[in-house]
């Protein structure tokens, strides 16, 4: 008798597990959750999923949107990838496949913002909705093989493309607002060469918190609510990326430097005559001090920062997210010596474009053949000479770690990765200027 029963349990308990592996298998499966959610989908969506299921047409698009928060709602294929009216630049048509001329692969932003008005207005005043215009602003552009340009430079600066790419953070097809709030979702961009961002963050005292913490963290709660209550116990207690350049949501990201950390109307004169160099060197003033054609182009991008008062606004708003946990003297205080460190950088870069601009001025180094014959910063790497290439270097690598590295709590990129090669960049670009002199005057 006993014994049956053991049998009994032992096949009960078999069979539950079983059962519960294979509802955890069909969870996968997109009819599944048609099925939940069909109530409420169009025909459209319908067929699309349909045929689509039928031909084995992308099924990552299916599966995730299947377990996507649209899905649920009812939000089907048809709202996003038939484009509204207004849309531009969306080339990718589909001829025949779907048996509906106006289905497009591209997706534009204002489908988006048919029902989400809110995120779509501040995503068009923050910076990601001007890095096409940024990208294709500068002189290195027009200069790159046009695959290069596209997805070298476009794989990233494609946020701003057209009306905006809002699955550059929420992926497609999940569009998920918890995944966007993880410091994870920026790193594609910024990260490497120019702006490390996630590699500062992630290794300073901030992003171990995060990363040591963050999985117990309940990302599906918004940031705002996180921090309204900071006794409850799943409140992180330390800042995430979007914590800190998209307070409460707000997809306006803007910072008062910003990349190059550059601004009109200084007040520290030592500081104006330095930064009067750099301008120079960025083609954006000429030899007398009067803005250049480049200025406007520059200006339409929002690449500089044309008043202190602009500056102060976004300066203002960090220091309040900093008080959601330290006190606002401490803020200031860090932040400032920051600022102090972006003059001291400064400094030893505007020495090393004097030193290249000398060489132009005496004709030691050849006449380029496309351009004038100074320097300009924003050629990047499109330089002839060994000179410039480190120039180039020091400028967008290394001035770029320093002040970066100050803002983000990161000790060894501010010093090791940023000072400390600015110094060396330095002392080479003095030793290859006196060997070209040299040169000359032996020939
Ligand atoms: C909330 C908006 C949205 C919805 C709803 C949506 N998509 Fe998409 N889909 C996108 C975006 C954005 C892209 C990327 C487009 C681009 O490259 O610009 C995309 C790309 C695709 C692609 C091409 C990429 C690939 O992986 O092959 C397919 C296929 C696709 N979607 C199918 C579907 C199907 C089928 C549905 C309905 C089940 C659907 N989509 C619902 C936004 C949406
Ligand atoms: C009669 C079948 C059929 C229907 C209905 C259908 N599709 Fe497709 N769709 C296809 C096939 C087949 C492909 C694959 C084409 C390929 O691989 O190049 C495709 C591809 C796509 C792609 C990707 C295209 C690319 O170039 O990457 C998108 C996006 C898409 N369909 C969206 C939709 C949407 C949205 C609907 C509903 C409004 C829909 N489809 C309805 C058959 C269909
Ligand atoms: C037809 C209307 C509609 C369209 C078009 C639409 N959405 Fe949504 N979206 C919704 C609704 C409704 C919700 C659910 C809101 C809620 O949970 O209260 C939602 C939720 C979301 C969420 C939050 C999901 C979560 O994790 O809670 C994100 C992110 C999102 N949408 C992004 C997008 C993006 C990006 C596009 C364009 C590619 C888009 N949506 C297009 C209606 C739409
Ligand atoms: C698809 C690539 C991409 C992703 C993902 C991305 N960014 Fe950006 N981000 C850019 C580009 C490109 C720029 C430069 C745009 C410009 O200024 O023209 C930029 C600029 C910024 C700026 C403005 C800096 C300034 O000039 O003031 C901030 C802040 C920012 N991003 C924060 C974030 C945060 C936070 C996330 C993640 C939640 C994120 N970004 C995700 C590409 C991306
Ligand atoms: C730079 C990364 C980034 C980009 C680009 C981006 N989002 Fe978001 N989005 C986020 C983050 C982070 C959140 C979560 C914010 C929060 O809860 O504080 C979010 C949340 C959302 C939500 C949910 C809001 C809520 O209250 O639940 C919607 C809807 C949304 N985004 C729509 C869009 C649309 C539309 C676009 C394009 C115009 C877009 N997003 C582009 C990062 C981004
Ligand atoms: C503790 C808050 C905080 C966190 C977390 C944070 N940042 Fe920043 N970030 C700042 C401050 C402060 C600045 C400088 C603002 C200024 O110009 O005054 C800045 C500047 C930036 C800039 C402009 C250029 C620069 O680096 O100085 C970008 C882009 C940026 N952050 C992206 C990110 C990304 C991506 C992450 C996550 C990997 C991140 N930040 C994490 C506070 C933060
Ligand atoms: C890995 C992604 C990525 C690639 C590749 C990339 N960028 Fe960027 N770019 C960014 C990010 C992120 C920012 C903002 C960084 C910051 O503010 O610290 C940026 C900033 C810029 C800015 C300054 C925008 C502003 O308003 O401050 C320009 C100009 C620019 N990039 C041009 C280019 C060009 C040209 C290329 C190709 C030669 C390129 N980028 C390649 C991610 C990228
Ligand atoms: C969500 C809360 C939170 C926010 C917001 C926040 N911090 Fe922190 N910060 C912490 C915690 C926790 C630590 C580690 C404990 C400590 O040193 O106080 C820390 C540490 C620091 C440190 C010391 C780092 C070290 O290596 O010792 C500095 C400096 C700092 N934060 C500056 C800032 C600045 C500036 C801002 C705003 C741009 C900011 N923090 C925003 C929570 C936060």
């Amino acid at each position: 008798m006993k014994r049956r029963w053991m049998v009994a349990v032992f096949w009960l308990s078999l069979l539950t597990s079983l059962a519960l592996w294979l509802s955890a298998l069909l969870r996968l499966n997109v009819s599944s959750a048609l099925q939940q959610a069909n109530a409420q989908l169009s025909e459209e969506t319908i067929k699309c999923i349909q045929c689509h299921q039928a031909k084995g047409v992308a099924r990552v698009a299916l599966r995730d949107w299947s377990q996507s928060r649209h899905a649920q709602v009812g939000v089907g294929c048809e709202e996003c990838h038939i484009p509204v009216a207004k849309a531009s630049g969306i080339t990718v048509k589909l001829k025949t496949a779907c048996e509906n001329s106006s289905v497009r692969r591209r997706v534009s932003a204002l489908n988006c913002a048919e029902c989400h008005q809110l995120q779509f207005r501040q995503f068009t005043e923050g910076k990601h909705a001007l890095a096409w215009v940024a990208m294709n602003a500068i002189p290195i552009t027009s200069r790159l093989p046009k695959e290069i340009a596209e997805r070298g430079c476009g794989g990233c600066h494609n946020i701003g493309r057209d009306e905006g790419k809002c699955d550059s953070c929420h992926t497609r097809h999940l569009f998920s607002a918890a995944e966007a709030r993880r410091a994870e979702a920026c790193q594609t961009c910024h990260m490497g060469f120019d702006h490390p961002q996630w590699e500062m963050f992630s290794t300073s005292k901030h992003g171990t918190i995060y990363l040591t913490q963050g999985s117990q963290w309940d990302w599906t709660r918004k940031l705002k609510q996180w921090f309204a209550d900071m006794s409850a116990p799943r409140t992180p207690r330390a800042p995430t990326c979007a914590f800190c350049h998209m307070p409460d949501g707000d997809h306006a990201v803007k910072t008062a430097w910003g990349f190059l950390a550059v601004r009109l109307g200084e007040k520290d004169k030592e500081w104006e005559r330095l930064r009067n160099i750099i301008f120079r060197a960025l083609g954006v003033i000429d030899e007398k001090g009067n803005l250049t054609e480049r200025f406007k182009v520059v200006a339409a991008g929002k690449v500089a920062r044309l008043s202190i008062e602009e500056w102060q606004q976004e300066r203002n708003k960090m220091i309040q997210r900093c008080a959601t946990c330290h006190s606002q003297s401490f803020a200031r205080e860090t932040l400032e010596q920051a600022d102090r460190i972006i003059k001291e950088a400064d400094r030893l870069l505007a020495e090393a474009v004097q030193i290249v601009e000398s060489l132009y001025r005496d004709g030691i180094l050849p006449r380029p053949k496309d351009r004038p014959p100074v320097v300009d910063l924003l050629r990047f790497y499109e330089v002839e000479n060994p000179i410039e290439q480190r120039l180039y270097i020091m400028f967008l690598s290394h001035r770029m770690r320093t002040f970066q590295g100050a803002f983000h709590m990161n000790p060894d990129y501010l010093h090791w990765y940023g000072w400390a090669e600015m110094r060396k960049d330095l002392a080479e670009i003095k030793a290859e200027a006196r060997r070209l002199r040299e040169e000359r005057k032996r020939k």
